[in-house]
């Protein structure tokens, strides 16, 4: 068991997260899946000097780096100082390469290959898939999807990386106990933390819940957190209550 270094999510963990496992973390759009990963990254770095691998296939890096600077966070000198390591996949090209078959197959190969090769060659001990949607599309099928996910989670495993993967999903508010959606992605990670939009009232908070966590005693309730300044803070003593 590792601690993130998020204090309040650690909290809500049960301690943190085995070292090595692949976890998956899917919300809607903004909810904040993005900082939460760059945060997990950063707390590696500051606080246990574990070198973090960022893969986006979303943002471009400079976009991202603008908007993570708002929470005081520097990607580029992390990444000039050998600290953090990033992959850049969010070039226009990835659309179209999707459409041609064979150079779909080829553009897989070549991403999931330089993942691989960060993790072992560096020796990352942090990985953020942001998101894994766009990867899992590369696939001509689930069946595929199922089996380079199931190939890749038993590298990571095997090389001790810790891994994030955000996965987009449909922004669902939850205004009961509505039990939500599982993708194969939920169903191959060890973990699943959930983001999401909770309306109490009229009003609209964020929620996070630990859906799953192989073998751990993690909270079984919603937690409320705010995006503040500093990142993501979940309030851990009051958890979401539904009438
Ligand atoms: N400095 C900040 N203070 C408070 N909230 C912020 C700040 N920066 C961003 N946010 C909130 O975070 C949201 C985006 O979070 P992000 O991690 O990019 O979400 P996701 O990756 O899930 O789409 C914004 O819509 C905004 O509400
Ligand atoms: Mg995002």
């Amino acid at each position: 068991m590792k601690p993130t270094g998020i204090e309040s999510l650690d909290k809500i963990l049960g301690g943190g997260i085995p070292a090595g496992w692949f976890v998956a973390m899917r919300g809607g759009a903004g909810v904040g899946k993005t900082t939460l990963g760059v945060q997990f990254l950063l707390e590696g770095i500051l606080k246990y000097h574990e070198p973090g691998l960022l893969v986006t296939f979303n943002e471009p890096l400079l976009a991202l780096n603008a908007i993570m600077r708002n929470y005081g966070w520097d990607l580029l000198s992390l990444q000039q100082m050998g600290e953090l390591t990033i992959l850049d996949f969010s070039s226009t090209e990835m659309g179209i390469m999707q459409q041609a078959s064979r150079l779909r197959e080829a553009s897989l190969d070549y991403i999931t290959q330089k993942i691989i090769d960060a993790v072992r060659n560096i020796g990352v001990n942090r990985l953020v898939i942001d998101p894994l949607n766009t990867f899992s599309l590369l696939f001509r099928d689930l069946f595929e999807v199922r089996k380079e996910l199931h190939r890749v989670i038993g590298i990571l495993w095997e090389e001790k990386c810790t891994t994030l993967a955000v996965y987009e999903s449909t922004g669902e508010i939850v205004q009961d106990t509505k039990y939500p959606q599982f993708s194969t992605e939920d169903f191959l990670a060890y973990g699943v933390i959930h983001l999401q939009y909770v309306s109490i009232s009229s009003a609209r908070e964020r929620g996070i819940e630990i859906l799953k966590m192989r073998g751990m005693h993690h909270s079984k309730r919603i937690h409320p957190f705010e995006i503040t300044s500093r990142g993501i803070e979940i309030d851990v003593d009051n958890p979401i209550l539904f009438s």
